[in-house]
């Protein structure tokens, strides 16, 4: 029987329960903020149900006070090779370190954050979840691992959090003053990722010049009436549809008449409609392998999707049209193929406007992503649709998608900033505000590319900033008007004094870009440059950045 009905101070049915009232603790680890915009509505959905909350961030729990804590809902995403993001990495290392106490008081469940087409879907999440189990925690609820398309999954878990905690714990009075750490967005906005605004296109304009390896465009979009506010470091999620020249490629791969009627996300809808708009055609998860793998028979598939290594080599570069061609379902049915598929997810931009400069516009900077594999052309979902297919006038679903991680510092603390490629996007934004600002803190911007003459992105721009004083350096690095290559890390070491200094008065680092190789190397040259110039060790100077880290003073906002 729930409890939730019990008058304040009421005993608890059981003396075995804990007292009335007890108060559930909604830890955090988040990266772009998914997992922390699920930890809030838990405790806004906790108040309605007179549950007592808190909501805190990893990086600001101070873990010596676990071993007081009853109940526990964890939330955390999983980044990269299975790592936890940068702000639980602390609680993540603590929880497997030595000092970490007995949790047998200890009800918690874990909601964990992912993508299944990584190998190491949801793996910190699972981590958390073992680790409190092996100090003694007892689960208050399964935990959950929630592909891209998490909403329903978070929505039942958070449901169930909460039944069995009030059952067991008994609700508090009306638990209104559930107090939510961040403070919270400041957008009277009807829009967000389940609702997108309809944005029009006000210019899509090619960025990249004449002769470049790459397409590279700087999309505007009309804000107008929305409602809809950012800051710097945010990012634009989007809605894409499929070419729908792979669409037909599908159907008629499939022999499927794209105007039968099937049910998507409880909306009827033609086949046609749910694979250009609903449904993820370009991505073959290990999950939907092995439910293809169970529909049809066929030794060479079962082998493959047993092995882990085999079938991410072969799902690299294939897409459904080469999974069905390789491997037919017999007896497939228009609406058994939407159901095995998941959803499109949106597609992340990083901001590269300033709201203050540009009131009620957001631009975005897009690079066409373009390639053969398996003897087809591929392109990328949403970077194909926005290069190709929006022109100005067209319509454009998207919301908000707030990046507290990656913001500006305080007006006077100077910035680094390194961003190769599409990664300076938010540097333009930043600069732009410090300009509206009249902001006294100190720019230095690295920028990195393959040609001068191609791919400067936005030239003019940092260079009429570096004239009148606001952008106080500028290096770059391009890596293919010379021999050898040269990227942002080389210029990086080779100002390595001085970036030092800038450090030592109080400069944040900002890196935007590649996670897989620029991150890391860009990584590994300010370790040598704290370890060269700072005179640390290698291990230090590790320690040195991950404190910088902690003081919000190094962050990265690397895909
Ligand atoms: P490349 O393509 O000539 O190798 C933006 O994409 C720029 O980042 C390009 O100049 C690209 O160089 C460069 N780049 C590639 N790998 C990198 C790495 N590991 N670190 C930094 N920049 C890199």
């Amino acid at each position: 029987v729930s409890a939730s009905g019990q008058a304040p101070g009421v005993a608890p049915a059981t003396s075995a329960a804990p007292a009335a009232g007890a108060e559930l603790t909604v830890l955090f680890g988040s990266q772009t903020g998914n997992a922390e915009e699920l930890a809030q509505q838990l405790a806004t959905r906790a108040a309605d149900k007179g549950v007592s909350a808190k909501v805190v961030d990893m990086a600001d729990y101070k873990p010596r006070q676990l071993k007081k804590e009853q109940y526990l809902a964890l939330l955390t995403s999983t980044h990269g090779e299975g790592d936890p993001p940068d702000s639980a990495l602390d609680f993540y290392e603590f929880l497997n370190g030595k000092k970490a106490p007995k949790l047998d008081g200890l009800r918690y469940s874990v909601l964990s954050l992912g993508d299944s087409s990584y190998e190491h879907f949801c793996k910190t999440g699972q981590d958390f979840d073992q680790q409190l189990s092996s100090l003694g925690a007892t689960a208050l609820a399964e935990r959950v691992d929630c592909d891209v398309d998490y909403d329903e999954l978070a929505d039942d878990w958070i449901n169930r959090v909460l039944e069995t905690m009030a059952s067991e714990a008994g609700a508090s009075q009306p638990a209104a003053a559930n107090t939510v750490t961040a403070e919270q967005t400041p957008v009277a906005s009807l829009y967000n990722r389940k609702n997108p605004y309809t944005a029009t296109i006000l210019t899509n304009q090619l960025l990249s010049g004449r002769g470049s390896d790459k397409e590279v465009r700087h999309i505007e979009l009309s804000l107008e009436d929305s409602g809809l506010t950012y800051k710097p470091g945010d990012a634009v999620g989007v809605y894409p549809e499929h070419n729908p020249a792979l669409v037909d490629e599908l159907l008629n791969t499939l022999g499927f008449e794209g105007d039968a009627s099937v049910t998507a996300d409880d909306q009827e809808v033609t086949l046609q409609e749910a694979l250009a708009f609903y449904r993820e055609i370009t991505v073959l998860t290990p999950p939907l392998m092995k439910h293809w793998a169970e529909l049809v028979s066929d030794d060479a598939l079962s082998a493959l999707v047993a092995d882990n290594t085999e079938l991410k080599a072969w799902t690299e570069g294939r897409d459904l049209v080469d999974l069905v061609r390789a491997w037919p379902v017999p007896q497939l049915t228009p609406q058994t193929l939407v159901n095995l598929l998941r959803k499109l997810p949106p597609r992340l931009y990083s901001i590269s406007s300033s709201q203050i400069a540009v009131e009620d516009e957001v631009h975005i900077t897009v690079a066409a992503v373009r390639y053969c594999s398996h003897d087809r052309d591929r392109e990328g979902v949403a970077s194909g649709w926005l290069c190709d297919r929006m022109d100005e006038g067209s319509e454009v679903r998207m919301y908000i998608d707030p990046n507290k991680k990656f913001a500006l510092p305080d007006d006077s603390t100077p910035a680094i900033m390194i961003g190769p490629g599409t990664g300076v996007a938010p540097f333009r934004a930043f600069l732009q505000e410090r300009e509206e600002r009249e902001a006294k803190g100190d720019n230095w911007l690295f920028f990195g590319d393959r040609r001068f003459r191609s791919d400067f992105l936005y030239q003019s721009e940092w260079l009429a900033w570096r004239r009148d004083g606001l952008l106080t350096r500028l290096d770059v690095a391009f890596s293919r008007d010379q021999a050898e290559k040269r990227y942002v890390q080389h210029s990086l070491k080779e100002k390595g004094a001085e970036v030092w200094a800038w450090i030592q008065r109080g400069a944040s680092l900002y890196v935007c870009g590649d996670a897989d190789r620029m991150a890391p190397d860009v990584h590994q040259a300010l370790v040598d440059i704290a370890s060269e110039h700072g005179g640390l060790t290698p291990e230090q100077a590790e320690e040195y950045l991950r404190q910088l880290n902690r003081d919000k003073r190094y962050l990265r906002d690397v895909y």
